[in-house]
């Protein structure tokens, strides 16, 4: 149905996630890093407030990421095993690009926090639109790094959070459809 690779509705079709672990060069450049980040800014937000924002880390600050979560992490715990620590690392380093994306809500503002927390993950979303736009492959994480707050503290402040870490790069491998929800479970028709 969908076989019209400029369609909009094959974008949306055939966009799925890559799993970063499995994402590899090439990457974005940092040119279509931040023309993506221009395009995932086009979110519907109540009260034109922005509630969100997307730091890159380039590469030659992901050592300094990996460093970051391994501290915080055994800062946490500090009877962490070296596997779990070996993740952090591994969790830093993985992928070509990443892009942190943070909910930055307005705390002196009328619009709900709810609702802007839904235009951040709204925003993240469409970053991930956008790198499949661009030919690339994109996976949101969130895990133990998302939750920790020295690690909010190193690309925000409370009360901004992190929506999830965004990887982009090119598949490795062929990338797996998953099962998607059946529609009689998530769509119905309001009968009053
Ligand atoms: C907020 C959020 C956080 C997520 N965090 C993780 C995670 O930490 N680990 C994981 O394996 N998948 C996580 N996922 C799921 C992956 O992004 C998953 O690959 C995705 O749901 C696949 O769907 P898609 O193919 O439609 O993009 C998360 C998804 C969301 C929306």
């Amino acid at each position: 149905m969908f076989n019209d690779p400029t369609s909009p509705l094959t974008h949306l079709a055939t966009r799925r996630s890559g799993k970063p672990r499995d994402l590899v060069a090439p990457g974005p450049s940092p040119e279509q890093l931040v023309a993506m980040v221009r395009l995932a800014a086009r979110t519907p937000d109540h009260g034109k407030l922005a509630p969100w924002l997307f730091v890159i880390v380039p590469d030659d600050r992901r050592d300094a990421l990996a460093a970051l979560l391994v501290a915080a992490y055994l800062a946490e715990r500090p009877e962490a095993k070296r596997a779990e620590t070996d993740a952090m690392e591994q969790f830093a380093r993985q992928a070509p690009a990443l892009v942190v994306a943070l909910s930055s809500p307005r705390t002196d503002s009328h619009i709900p926090l709810w609702e802007q927390e839904l235009s951040a993950g709204a925003a993240t979303m469409n970053l991930l639109h956008a790198a499949h736009a661009m030919g690339f492959a994109a996976g949101w994480l969130t895990g133990w790094p998302a939750f920790s707050d020295t690690v909010r503290d190193a690309f925000g402040a409370a009360p901004e959070r992190i929506a999830g870490f965004v990887f982009i790069g090119t598949p490795g491998r062929a990338l797996e459809e998953r099962p998607r929800p059946d529609d009689a479970r998530v769509v119905s028709v309001w009968e009053g």
